[in-house]
């Protein structure tokens, strides 16, 4: 069902990206998907109901360590994640990604924003001081719970030597007061958690008694980090100051009302902080949770995790140069790991570009706008009969609506493309030699085209553009190949 009761001012967000590092596939895939949705809805509700954000999370010990390891003292950290930033917003901009906001966790508005809200919880009587003892892993930053361990008492996720033995004085979130609460929203849908499997998990987890959560860290260790509200000698943990980049970016551009109205989308790594502790702070500080979160799973390459140190990372830049921004784009979304991994090979995505955009879309734009030539009179396209057109948007539409489900919309509009590629190939226009009766036949198919590509502006917006200028002229505009085929 879908969740968003309110069609007025919708707020997607992508996680905040560590400032630790480039932006490589699986970063991609996470902008992609929020990048589709906030064009869906942008399409549907209008360009002032959306509100679109992505950003950096610029503070902890990973960030420390990257930039001490890339030769910076602690004084030039932020001369540090400025250039890290400067690297992934022109990622961005090369694969034609924009938002509403990009937020930034060193921006003094965000400092203040996260300042104020310890306060809240502070006011609340939500938080209390103790001491944690267990591990923490860096490549998390997280304090790991038994059931976040391997039964090796490892990170599933990080190396053996990014998991510390850790003993330290904290500021302790009481979680566990507001674990019914977050149950409750969970069950009735408040918050809904697509897909289901990812709900269930996170139902389970709540089934046993949660532990309260430390939300400071001392700045003897992490200095890089938000002063702790009335300690000099705490700063905020960096997941506490990252969430609430959420609610700060609102704040900052006065779009406060789009809260709770929102979507988040995050990776089923990050889940846990995301639908239960994010849900419980909220709570302690008054404030509805958000209304949605849409996990997905990995990417994963030649069946190996995406990883720096395996040296399988794929970037958006190799994707962009070798099938160009759109086809990235299209071979990233269609990989798309809705409920378990999906795994990618180069070589996958190369068959994958030959038989879905060389063969079938591109070939169809280019056989269609090169026999239109041949056409003296005017072209007035205007897509499938409005009820045609209509009951197809409807279809595929109504399953988003129900599940998020990129892949599956993807589909849907190519399975339709095949129909189209089928019915040039049995109507074979070319052999036609009445120019009245080859108009018919092509206006048909154009009109069938123009609406498919009308579908497709979510993941192919460039292209789609392109398409839908060259038909909506009297004279067809002749579109060469706008996938040229790969020699595999
Ligand atoms: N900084 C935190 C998020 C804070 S949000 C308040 C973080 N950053 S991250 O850079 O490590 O990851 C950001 C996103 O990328 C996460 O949603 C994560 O799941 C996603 N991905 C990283 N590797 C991935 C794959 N291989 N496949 C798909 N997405 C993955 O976590």
């Amino acid at each position: 069902m879908a969740t968003l009761t309110d069609t007025n001012n919708i707020f997607i967000t992508t996680p905040i990206y560590y400032a630790n590092g480039d932006i490589h596939i699986g970063h991609f895939l996470t902008t992609l998907y929020g990048s589709f949705i906030a064009s869906y809805y942008t399409e549907k509700y209008g360009k002032a109901n959306v509100f679109f954000t992505s950003g950096i999370d610029e503070h902890g010990t990973s960030v420390e360590q990257a930039a001490k390891k890339a030769g910076y003292t602690p004084d030039r950290f932020q001369e540090y994640v400025d250039t890290i930033t400067t690297r992934w917003q022109a990622a961005f901009l090369e694969a034609g990604l924009t938002f509403d906001y990009f937020a930034r966790t060193t921006a003094n508005k965000h400092q203040t924003f996260v300042q104020d809200f310890i306060v809240k919880l502070q006011q609340a009587n939500a938080i209390y001081k103790g001491e944690y003892v267990g591990k923490y892993c860096t490549g998390c930053e997280k304090f790991l719970t038994k059931s976040d361990l391997t039964a090796t008492g490892l990170c599933p996720q990080h190396r053996a030597d990014q998991v510390i033995e850790t003993i330290e004085t904290n500021y302790f979130f009481k979680l566990s007061t507001y674990q019914e609460q977050i149950k409750s929203k969970i069950k009735t849908g408040a918050l809904a958690i697509f897909p289901e499997s990812k709900k269930n998990e996170i139902l389970a987890r709540l089934d046993t008694k949660l532990d309260d959560v430390s939300i400071s860290r001392p700045a003897s260790k992490v200095a890089w980090g938000i002063p702790f509200p009335g300690d000099p000698e705490q700063v905020v943990y960096v997941w506490v100051d990252a969430l609430l980049n959420y609610l700060s970016s609102l704040h900052i551009n006065a779009k406060n009302e789009f809260w709770p109205n929102t979507i988040h989308i995050v990776g089923k790594d990050i889940q846990w902080f995301h639908n239960v502790i994010w849900p419980g702070l909220l709570l302690a500080a008054g404030y509805e949770p958000q209304k949605t979160t849409l996990v997905h799973s990995f990417i994963n390459i030649a069946g190996q995790k995406v990883s720096k140190s395996l040296g399988n990372v794929i970037t958006p830049t190799e994707l962009i140069a070798r099938y160009g921004c759109d086809g990235a784009k299209y071979l990233v979304l269609t990989h798309f790991p809705y409920k378990d991994d999906v795994d990618i090979t180069w070589e996958l995505l190369d068959q994958k570009y030959n038989a879905d955009l060389a063969n079938g879309l591109g070939n169809i734009v280019a056989r269609l706008t090169t026999l239109a030539q041949t056409i003296t009179t005017p072209f007035k396209l205007v897509g499938l009969p409005a009820q045609e057109e209509q009951a197809l948007k409807t279809r595929l539409t109504a399953q988003f609506d129900q599940d998020f489900r990129v892949d599956s919309y993807i589909s849907g509009v190519w399975d339709q493309l095949a129909l189209l590629d089928k019915a040039i190939t049995e109507t074979a226009p070319w052999t036609i030699k009445n120019e009245g009766d080859l108009k018919q036949v092509l206006e048909n198919q154009l009109n069938t085209l123009y609406t498919l590509t009308k579908l497709s502006v979510f993941f192919l917006p460039d292209t789609a553009q392109k398409i839908l200028v060259g038909l909506n002229q009297e004279r067809i505009v002749k579109l060469g190949q706008l996938f040229p085929r790969l020699s595999i």
